[in-house]
């Protein structure tokens, strides 16, 4: 099922170039900002960020056909896998580890309330969960370090807020979708069947991962690094009682944050969106160790300053990430839209979501490609293997 997609590369940046201004200012202009809701409930049950403070949610009531129908984004923002680590995040991250000040959430892309940005989701329910644990939702230690005072509470998070969302009518969805990106994406797929088994009555559930699929890629450089990561993440914050017994009964636990090895027994239907040349995959969890390190920060951060070198371990890459799809991407349930735009994160944004100037394969945007999967329009397996270098899809 997959398909080459041609001439697009030169496509976009012909298009681009003349549209991007135009597509900035209606962005900045057409945004829709949603109030923070702090849970004070979950409190109460210690469900606490990094630094203790509560969750927050941002909650954009649905209304007319999409009144029954809920959409909810667990925000993504990187992990913490050491106490320093925590403690720098809430220092200089605070909007990944706290809602101190949480400003209001901006809603663009699978968010917006206009139809014509978003056709087929703009009346629903929509909630934002803020991001601000570490641990992709998911840890669990009832300990609170008296020194450094971090919680790592995740799990209850997810729990407490989605507890708070049933009682506003999530409980009696129709149509409902848990999505999220990057971190948010690797939650959602731990939650999807969770998620699924909370609202039994509801007709149609599905889960949706953006740029949450992060590999494993065992024989590509800084595969130690990455399993080590993600490892030490785990046991800081607890999440091993958390994850599938069928990823964890046939492996080491500590691999199953690796999505390649969870999606498999994921048996709510599931849509994979992401790049082929996943720019954060690149830029960091590939990063060489520092023998070969020199020049990969500037190689990434500028693609074409990259040796013939670095192309090709960022053309491996892309090649193994297209294979550890492959082996998991044929159920009919699963939709997948992999395209090569060396971009992390599409769909909080409307000019990635939906626009002139949106990346599309076989003709269909991001927001068409998703409609069509969620309502079963039509079977959605769109995989872009042309290009062999990241390609600039100049887009916010
Ligand atoms: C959102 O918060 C601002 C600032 O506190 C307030 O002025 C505004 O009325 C709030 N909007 C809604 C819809 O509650
Ligand atoms: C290796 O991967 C980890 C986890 O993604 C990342 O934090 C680190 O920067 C990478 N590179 C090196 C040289 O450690
Ligand atoms: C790469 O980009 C980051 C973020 O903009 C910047 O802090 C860093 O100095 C850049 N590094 C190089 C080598 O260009
Ligand atoms: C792609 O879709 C657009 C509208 O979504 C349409 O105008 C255009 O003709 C289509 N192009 C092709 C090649 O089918």
């Amino acid at each position: 099922m997959a398909k080459n997609i041609q001439t697009m590369a030169d496509h976009w940046l012909i298009k681009l170039f003349l549209g991007s201004l135009v597509l900035v200012n209606s962005q900045v202009n057409g945004a829709s900002f949603v109030n923070i809701t702090l849970s004070e409930s979950a409190v109460s049950k210690g469900a606490v960020c990094l630094d203790g403070s509560p969750p927050a949610y941002a909650f954009d009531k649905g209304f007319g056909s999409g009144a029954n129908n809920w959409l909810v984004f667990l925000e993504g923002g990187g992990w913490c896998d050491t106490t320093d680590d925590c403690l720098i995040k809430v220092k200089k991250s605070p909007s990944t580890s706290s809602t101190k000040n949480a400003p209001a959430a901006s809603f663009g892309g699978i968010l917006s309330p206009e139809q014509t940005i978003n056709p087929d989701f703009y009346n629903w329910n929509r909630v934002y969960i803020r991001y601000c644990d570490g641990s992709s939702f998911i840890g669990d230690v009832e300990a609170v370090d008296s020194e450094t005072n971090l919680h790592y509470r995740g799990s209850r998070i997810f729990s407490a807020v989605i507890d708070e969302l049933l009682e506003k009518g999530l409980k009696n969805a129709q149509n409902a979708i848990l999505v999220g990106n990057s971190a948010g994406g690797l939650a959602t797929m731990l939650h999807c069947d969770r998620f699924r088994a909370l609202i039994p009555n509801a007709k149609r559930v599905k889960c949706i991962s953006d740029s949450g699929f992060f590999i494993h890629g065992k024989d590509l450089p800084n595969a130690s690094g990455r399993e080590q990561y993600f490892a030490r993440t785990m046991a800081l914050h607890g999440v091993a009682e958390f994850l599938p017994t069928s990823c964890t009964s046939r492996m080491d636990p500590s691999l199953c944050f690796f999505p390649e090895y969870l999606v498999g027994d994921i048996q709510t239907p599931l849509f994979l969106l992401n790049s082929a040349f996943d720019r954060y995959q690149i830029s960091v969890t590939l990063k060489p160790y520092p023998a070969d390190k020199p020049g990969w920060e500037s190689c990434t951060n500028h693609t074409e300053t990259c040796t013939p070198g670095q192309l090709q371990i960022i053309k491996e890459f892309r090649n193994t990430f297209l294979g550890t799809l492959k082996e998991i991407g044929d159920r009919p349930s699963t939709g997948l839209f992999i395209n090569s735009c060396y971009i992390h994160d599409y769909l909080f944004s409307n000019p990635r979501w939906n626009s002139d100037g949106s990346p599309r394969l076989d003709n269909k945007t991001i927001a068409q490609a998703i409609g069509d999967w969620y309502f079963e329009r039509s079977i959605v397996k769109l995989i872009d293997t042309q290009p062999d270098r990241p390609l600039d899809c100049h887009l916010l």
